[in-house]
């Protein structure tokens, strides 16, 4: 994981910097770091922990230049400590890093043999002295990067600067994210658009193997190997604001009551309601292609898997087609039944998931046709993949997925009224009540938002429990999944979610009059079986907090208490289920007083495998 950024122009750098870090933090807390070059010196400072360290250090100890890098750290080699954060440095030579060296052991120890001294125990500190070492050899600053980054295998994003050319900042990728914005005179480079989207809408999305040379107020493209490129930039239409808390205490809240918003722009533009059909402009698959497809497989991680698994209910109910699921990190490591009438749907907020875009290209190599659903325009996935369905949900800075999620759900439920209108499994008459439903949500949201003050209630009464259930049915379910990820991930309270059909062949044993149980029982075709497992908890001390239709006497009678959605489509309960969930897992982990936007050994975008 990790987070990079470099400027280089007219401004002074540290503030650029820190500003683009705290951007980026979502990436990894574990130590941050910054260098600028002033009067051809280095200066780097660097702090263990959170960024606010980094910025008490600074105003202490500050640092000048209108040329800098920075970096906040997830550690993959080496524990968080100030010793291990980066810029690391070997003679003139500094560089930040995020991404693997894989065979960083191997040329550290030729290095050593050939008198280099490490200070830290990362794979990145390998760059550096690689470096060093080729500018030794060469006496060319770009010459040594190429050289040295060619001995690299794993994946990278650096930013390099050197003494001996003050004025130059080098930018590489392979592997690992990276966006380049162009200013007036100036230029950003960073591992996310939020972090520069503040100084500028023009951004150039690097693709592996390239490199940037910022020098003399010039930007020059070429692969690593040396060949001259052309790139060119494309205008991000994401508002600055969206990545600002713009008043609330946290992202994540800010986020949960902006999914009424992310769904409009998500369905917008796509809907051709008078023939009940829906218009993806990057699908890039044909109907024939559509209609050869026999199998289909949805493909994520975390979050974004429940995701999927919502999408498999869909597609088989209307399509006809059968669909697996599956985790990212498992497909790529079996021996799944693709070819070319296989459709394989990757969906990932972040497009950089390691483990989703591996599998994409598994998935691509026996021969199957893919689509990905992703939230970050150009991001690796998106634009690997054949066809992509963006989710229009904006910047998600809170590490635990909501606003992506809804969109997600959307998403996959636009992908299927798309394909069973082009196969006939949906007739005209049924896409255009689909619609209708879809329309109807944002301003259901909206409502189930008002639950908020409620949900703090709730939060508040069960908020020491130790254990939490979530059980669902159905296509539901994997929202039983997701509000107990969501729980666990924030507030560090164990969570498991169930079918609720399954509790009674395990963890039934687990209910007593500590354990609270949120049954998810809205007023669907398996109400009464959902009902009847609820009578099981509650027969059995469980404490039952009821995630049910408005105004539902039945289950307020039985149920410790009742949180009530509005009423509408069984295929898009999913996303007025999850409001509640993702805000008591909110209020529970506020109350606690965990960190919510950047819960202790996580990250945003998992770009290691
Ligand atoms: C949980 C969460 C993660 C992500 C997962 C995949 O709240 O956010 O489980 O869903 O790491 O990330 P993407 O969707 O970026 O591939």
């Amino acid at each position: 994981m990790c987070g990079i950024v470099g400027y280089t122009g007219k401004q002074e750098a540290t503030s650029i910097i820190l500003d683009g870090l705290k951007k980026l933090e979502y990436r990894g807390y574990d130590s941050a770091g910054i260098c600028t070059i002033h009067d051809g010196q280095a200066e780097t400072r660097r702090s263990e922990g959170k960024l606010i360290n980094l910025e008490r250090l600074l105003v202490k100890e500050p640092i000048v230049g209108t040329i800098g890098i920075g970096h906040t750290r997830w550690a993959t080699h080496g524990k968080p400590s100030e010793i291990n954060a980066h810029p690391h440095q070997a003679g003139p030579v500094v560089v930040v890093h995020n991404g693997i060296i894989e065979n960083y052991l191997q040329l550290r120890e030729e290095l050593r043999a050939s008198g280099h001294t490490f200070k830290s125990e990362t794979d990145t500190e390998v760059i550096a002295h690689l470096t060093e070492k080729q500018l030794r050899e060469t006496g060319n600053f770009e010459q040594a990067v190429r050289l040295a980054l060619g001995e690299l295998r794993g994946a990278y994003a650096v930013c390099i600067l050197c003494e001996n050319e003050p004025g130059t900042l080098i930018a590489a990728k392979q592997g690992s994210p990276m966006v380049i914005g162009l200013g007036d005179g100036e230029y950003f480079v960073a591992s996310d658009i939020p972090a520069i989207l503040s100084h500028t809408r023009n951004m150039i999305f690097m693709e592996d193997g390239e490199m940037a040379v910022f020098r003399d107020g010039r930007a020059v493209f070429s692969t690593v190997a040396g060949a001259p490129l052309v790139k060119t930039p494309r205008y991000i239409d994401w508002s600055p604001l969206l990545a600002e808390k713009g008043g609330y205490k946290h992202f994540m809240l800010k986020e949960i009551f902006e999914q009424p918003r992310a769904i409009s722009d998500t369905i917008a533009g796509r809907l051709v309601e008078e023939e009940g059909a829906v218009y993806l402009e990057d699908l890039s698959l044909g109907d024939h292609e559509l209609k050869a497809v026999e199998r289909i497989y949805i493909i994520a991680c975390g979050t974004s898997w429940h995701a999927g698994l919502v999408g498999k209910f869909l597609i088989e109910d209307h399509c006809r087609i059968p669909v697996e699921v599956d985790i990212a990190s498992e497909f790529r490591y079996r021996n799944p039944v693709v070819n070319d009438k296989t459709l394989i749907i990757l969906i990932s907020q972040s497009g950089e998931t390691a483990d989703t875009l591996a599998a994409m290209r598994e998935g691509k190599a026996r021969g199957g046709k893919n689509i990905a659903i992703c939230n970050v325009v150009d991001s690796s996935i998106a634009r690997e993949a054949d066809g992509v369905i963006y989710t229009h949900a904006g910047p998600e800075i809170g590490v635990a997925s909501t606003k992506a999620f809804v969109t997600q759900l959307v998403a996959l439920y636009l992908f299927t009224i798309k394909l069973g209108r082009t196969i006939a499994t949906i007739d005209k008459a049924k896409g255009q009540a689909m619609i209708a439903s879809l329309v109807r949500i944002p301003s259901l949201l909206e409502k189930s938002l008002e639950l908020n003050p409620q949900v703090e209630t709730i939060a508040r009464k069960y908020m020491n429990a130790r254990d939490f259930l979530y059980l669902g049915r159905g296509i539901n379910y994997p929202i039983a999944l997701e509000g107990a990820l969501k729980l666990k991930e924030i507030s560090y309270i164990h969570a498991e979610g169930y079918p609720a059909g399954e509790m009674k062949h395990g963890p039934i044993a687990l209910i007593d009059e500590h354990m609270p149980v949120v049954i998810l029982v809205p007023r669907n075709s398996n109400y009464e079986k959902v009902a009847s497992n609820m009578e099981e908890v509650i027969a059995r001390g469980g404490r039952v907090i009821a995630v049910c239709s408005a105004g539902d006497e039945d289950i307020r009678g039985k149920a410790e208490v009742t949180v009530e959605i509005p009423r509408d489509s069984d295929d898009l309960a999913p996303i007025l289920l999850s409001v509640p969930l993702q805000l008591l897992a909110y209020h529970v982990a506020v109350l606690k007083g965990t960190d919510v936007d950047q819960p202790r050994n996580l990250a945003k975008s998992v770009t290691v495998e």
